[in-house]
């Protein structure tokens, strides 16, 4: 059962005009939050209509076996995104969560390729903490249009995981796309099941990269979400898996948000 409280933002940092990394106090939230779930947040009060915003657990922090604080990274692109990221210490914001299924890793001899794309990366460093924690590790690549952009590096390169980096222009990492450069990566024997978080055209040709290659592919979906709970049926997107005639509707905010490629369609 998700909770719903208003609590007062913990500490803001904004490395630039466009993303802040926020920590918000939630003990009963981030006891709970497993890699992959995500929550509803909008600040408070809130002199307008705007509805909470969907944004992943980055991290959870606090004394070993205690975490008392959820770490988010929020990259504006719009209204509700900009008020988040106008938030400062001690002012006060609803979260509503823990929200979505956790993701999961069924049992692989070769280690999982973790794909994120620009601010897709928050689902995944949660993730990739938690296997590095169970002795699992993943190989990563961050993949962003700029340098500038890979906003969590520090946060993956203190974690004991194979990373990889790429960037559009070769600011950072390998130049080229995420879907181009895990080609090479996967050509070159480093196979591995691929999860991948970002923006859908490049979480569409990362898709097709292992579809190539027969390699199994799942990808968390970030569709616009107004409730996040499975009420307003706004998230709903078309899948058939194995042995159904057809595709069927389901919410990416209950029944995801981590989906099988193939079962998509893509
Ligand atoms: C489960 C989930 C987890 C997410 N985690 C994060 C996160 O950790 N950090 C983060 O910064 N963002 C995350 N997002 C995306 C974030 O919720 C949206 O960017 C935000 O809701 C946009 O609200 P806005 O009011 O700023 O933009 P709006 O004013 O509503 O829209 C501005 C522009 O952004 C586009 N847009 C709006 N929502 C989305 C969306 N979901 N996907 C793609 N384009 C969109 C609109 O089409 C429009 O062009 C997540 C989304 C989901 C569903
Ligand atoms: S966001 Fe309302 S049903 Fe998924």
């Amino acid at each position: 059962m998700p909770f719903n409280q208003v609590v007062s933002v913990a500490s803001v940092r904004a490395p630039d005009a466009r993303h802040a990394e926020i920590i918000i106090p939630s003990p009963e939230i981030a006891r709970q939050a497993r890699p992959g779930q995500f929550a509803m947040l909008r600040p408070e009060p809130s002199n307008d209509v705007l509805l909470a915003r969907p944004m992943s657990v980055h991290a959870v922090e606090g004394p070993a076996g205690a975490a008392d604080r959820l770490r988010f990274w929020i990259k504006v692109t719009g209204r509700g995104t900009a008020a988040l990221a106008r938030l400062r210490a001690g002012d006060r914001v609803r979260v509503i969560g823990p929200l979505g299924l956790p993701f999961e890793l069924e049992t692989a001899s070769d280690p999982p390729w973790l794909v994120a794309g620009g601010i897709g990366v928050t689902p995944l460093h949660f993730w990739a903490a938690d296997l590095c924690a169970r002795g699992v590790r993943p190989r990563f690549l961050y993949a962003a249009r700029h340098a500038s952009e890979l906003v969590a590096l520090e946060d993956l390169r203190r974690l004991p995981l194979d990373l990889h980096l790429a960037t559009d222009d070769g600011s950072a990492g390998e130049r080229g796309l995420a879907g181009d450069v895990l080609a090479r990566k996967i050509d070159a024997g480093l196979r591995g099941s691929v999860f991948t978080c970002g923006p859908e055209p490049m979480m569409h040709a990362v898709a097709r990269v292992a579809h190539q290659r027969s390699v199994p592919c799942s990808a968390s979906l970030e569709n616009r979400m107004a409730c996040g709970f499975g009420v307003c049926i706004g998230c709903v997107v078309w899948r058939r898996q194995s042995g159904e005639q057809t595709a069927r509707p389901v919410r990416v905010c209950v029944e995801g948000t981590l989906f099988d490629c193939g079962e998509l369609g893509w």
